[in-house]
């Protein structure tokens, strides 16, 4: 009896830990991902409404750093019409989508350093 709940315990602690590796962003490299996010994300999210499909504008400071995390959810990622883009890029380099939150976390509303892109 035991047994079975120690081993129970163990396979839900294994679990939360691995969980917990694949969502959590953070850490990345921000001068990265300010050139990423600049490249591949103000395309379409600049001030003007431009390419292919134009959307609202997006800097750091469009966002709280909690609105951040959230926007960078993969539930909410799924519900994004430029989930494609995302998907690419994350194929395309490992880190890139991290580099990107770290940037706009970084420099988020309600950060330290808050920033404007331009
Ligand atoms: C092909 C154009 C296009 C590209 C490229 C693009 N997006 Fe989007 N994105 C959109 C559209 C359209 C929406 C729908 C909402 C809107 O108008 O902003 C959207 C929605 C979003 C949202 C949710 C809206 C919000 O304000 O929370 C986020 C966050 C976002 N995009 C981030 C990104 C990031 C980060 C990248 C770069 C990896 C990116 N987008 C690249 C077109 C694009």
């Amino acid at each position: 009896m035991i047994k079975t709940t120690l081993t129970i315990l163990l396979a839900l602690l294994v679990l939360a830990a691995t969980s917990s590796v694949v969502f959590a962003y953070g850490g990345g490299n921000y001068r990265k991902g300010k050139y990423l996010f600049r490249k591949h994300c103000r395309v379409c999210h600049a001030e003007e409404a431009k390419g292919p499909k134009p959307a609202k504008s997006l800097s750091p400071v469009s966002k709280t750093m909690d609105e951040w995390v959230k926007a960078f959810e993969p539930e909410s990622v799924a519900k994004y019409p430029c989930k494609d883009v995302w998907d690419k890029l994350a194929a395309e380099s490992k880190g890139a989508l991290n580099d990107i939150f770290t940037y706009l976390h970084k420099h988020a509303k309600d950060s330290p350093t808050p920033l404007k892109c331009k």
